[in-house]
């Protein structure tokens, strides 16, 4: 037969083949990245092309349509059903007539790049652990007796390759009313190319996964979809798990007096779980028993909770966790109303204090593939930092307390409309203005008052706490020691004597007792923030000593507050060690990237439990250097180290 040549963008691959050859064979032989759920049926419409592209003539290959065939009635019945761009093709239908270009369009593509907006993250290669397969099955002959389960593998071995394919008992269950229902036509789920997960009768093209965060205080979760990475949906509720206790430690404690108190807490995160399921499905518009898999992160006492085991052992030293690698389990051993064939990946934890969601901060901002010395910080009540580059990675865990979350300060509230997020002190006047979140306008330009009318000004959120006291501190009203200045009483009537100290007033409040609140800044908010950040920065320091370096390269913020605060601000705290300023980013809920990333691609799961058993790990409460860390950290910045990089800074 007369052969033609068939190159394949962007990934440029070419080969000769007989004339009449399916463009989705062609591909396939040469390893071309093309997707398929029907196996070249024109159902599925994933396989799509854009043969017309470009103009190659002066390659002496016409790149026009007419080299492949015209499209025939499978395709154009697909078409009429959903609908397709006029330039696009199914390469499954199309057979090559002469010498052709073809583009393969990202959204054909199974190992697409989900991209990722900041620049300094890599893009996630999508390669879901949950691969949708629709597969035609021989039926039964009483002359050759097969079972229903045996002739399905087969099938799937012959028209996917898919060898060594096991079945759970729960999914067989199911099978024989399904291929009968489908007239030996299914789809399955296979997991990991191992285990067959679900069946539908017929075509099913849609699969979604669900990406989890279980955070102290909130839970939230991004819908996906497998098939396109596309996040369909978001959404987080309260860990009703506050009931129980307001931070991690309380909770603990209430396991200890109260038994079968863990149980109670399992039940109640796994019920908000639930809820956040059907959030998400209803927003996107789709079915939950569509939702195949999970992916979890969570702190260490978060991740044996969910998982419904105790964590009493998490509350005192050695801190042994009852299990540090990750778990792929059934989705109905965590009683998640998924798929009910769904599966669940739970990220390894890496100690006592260093949980799965450090592993997805990990993930997500890469810190071991990095050349540079990376330092990444999740700031919570908890500091979990993580410092190292390709060679050595270390990561250890930090009492901040809740402080930066704008608790134990006098005027501090979470971070909701009415919060003072930014706070600017005139050196001249040392008057300050600020703006409050739910307003674009500084509380001196005109209309803030208006504007603000509904929320008010209510306290002070934890970003906003960490600008007021830098703003301070470059005002000459905190001195280094963390003392509210005095002295400057004489200049400015809102240093007010406060008992034996002094306090800042921030906000005169409307001067009623039930209306807008008086906001003043105490000696004792300037300690609980002093307090808070001496631990984040010994943390840190104990990693570099370890780890024999004088300076980081690059340093990442993760979590809300990490993504709050002004990083300029961070470092003229100290709360940060230097660093050029514009090596310093924000990495959002990198956590919650790390169990999105997890999800997408199911080879991070065994890189990140590769990286994770690699990890030095380090445990701040028995390292008797901590605490003198600890104690030269509470200057402002800092009573020793320097900051070279504060000055571009300030300036
Ligand atoms: Fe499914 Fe072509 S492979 S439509």
């Amino acid at each position: 037969a007369k052969q033609a040549l068939v190159v394949f963008t962007p990934s440029g691959r070419r080969g000769r083949f007989p004339v009449g050859t399916p463009v989705l064979k062609a591909a396939r032989s040469l390893g071309v990245d093309i997707d398929s759920v029907c196996g070249g049926r024109g159902i599925c419409g994933r396989c799509q092309i854009q043969p017309e592209i470009g103009d190659f003539a002066k390659h002496g290959i016409s790149s026009r349509a007419e080299n492949v065939s015209p499209g025939n009635e499978v395709e154009a019945r697909y078409a009429k059903k959903r609908g397709m761009k006029a330039d696009r093709r199914l390469s499954c239908q199309s057979l090559v007539q002469g010498d052709l270009v073809v583009d393969v369009p990202a959204d054909s593509q199974v190992h697409k790049q989900v991209v990722r907006k900041r620049a300094e993250v890599r893009d996630i290669e999508l390669d879901p652990a949950m691969r949708l397969h629709y597969v035609e099955v021989e039926e039964p002959d009483m002359h050759n007796p097969t079972g229903d389960l045996e002739r399905l593998i087969a099938a799937l071995k012959s028209q996917w390759s898919l060898t060594d394919l096991e079945c759970d008992l729960r999914t067989l269950q199911g099978l024989q009313q399904a291929l009968r229902k489908g007239e030996w036509k299914v789809t399955v789920a296979v997991h990991r190319g191992q285990v067959i997960t679900a069946i539908w009768p017929g075509f099913q093209g849609n699969a979604y996964g669900m990406a989890v965060d279980v955070g102290s205080t909130t839970i939230a979760a991004h819908l996906c979809d497998l098939q396109t990475g596309e996040v369909l949906a978001s959404s987080g509720v309260m860990n009703p798990q506050i009931r129980f206790g307001e931070d991690l430690m309380s909770r603990v404690s209430y396991v200890m007096m109260n038994p079968g108190g863990d149980r109670a807490m399992t039940a109640a995160v796994r019920d908000a779980l639930n809820t956040l399921t059907e959030a998400v499905a209803e927003e996107a518009g789709i079915d939950r028993t569509l939702i195949l898999n999970a992916t979890f992160v969570g702190n260490p006492i978060m991740h044996h909770l969910l998982l419904g085991m105790d964590p009493t052992e998490l509350g005192g030293a050695p801190f042994a966790l009852a299990a540090n690698s990750g778990m792929t389990l059934w989705a109905t051993e965590l009683e998640l109303n998924i798929n009910q064939d769904g599966r669940v990946y739970v990220l390894p934890c890496i100690a006592g204090h260093v949980g799965a969601d450090t592993a997805g901060v990990i993930l997500s901002e890469q810190p071991h593939l990095a050349e540079d010395i990376t330092l990444v910080v999740d700031v919570g009540t908890n500091a979990e930092i993580v410092l190292g580059n390709k060679q050595r990675l270390l990561a250890c865990s930090s009492p901040t307390g809740p402080a930066f979350e704008g608790a134990q300060i006098s005027c501090g509230q979470r971070a909701a409309p009415g919060a003072i997020e930014r706070v600017r002190i005139d050196p001249e006047t040392l008057e300050p203005r600020f703006k409050v979140i739910g307003s674009d306008l500084w509380s001196d330009e005109p209309g803030f008052a208006a504007e603000t009318k509904k929320t008010g000004v209510t306290g002070v959120c934890g970003s906003g706490i960490i600008e007021v006291l830098a703003e301070m501190f470059l005002a000459g009203l905190l001195l280094t020691d963390g003392t509210i200045n005095g002295e400057m009483a004489a200049k400015t009537p809102r240093i007010q004597p406060d008992g034996r100290t002094f306090s800042y007033l921030l906000h005169e409040g409307d001067g009623k007792g039930d209306g807008e609140p008086e906001l003043r800044i105490t000696q004792n908010d300037v300690r609980a923030i002093q307090l808070g950040k001496a631990a984040l920065y010994a943390g840190i320091r104990l990693l570099m000593d370890r780890l024999g370096v004088e300076q980081v390269e690059r340093i990442m913020l993760a979590g809300a507050f990490g993504s709050h605060i002004d990083v300029k601000y961070a470092m003229i705290l100290g709360m940060i060690p230097d660093c050029p300023l514009e090596k310093v980013h924000s990495a959002g809920n990198a956590a919650g990237t790390g169990a999105r990333i997890a999800l997408l691609n199911q080879k991070t799961r065994d890189d990140i439990e590769s990286v994770v058993k690699k990890v030095e790990k380090i445990e701040t409460a028995v390292e008797a250097k901590f605490q003198e860390h600890f104690v030269q950290a509470m200057g402002i910045p800092h009573t020793t180290a320097v900051f070279p990089h504060l000055a571009e800074a300030v300036e």
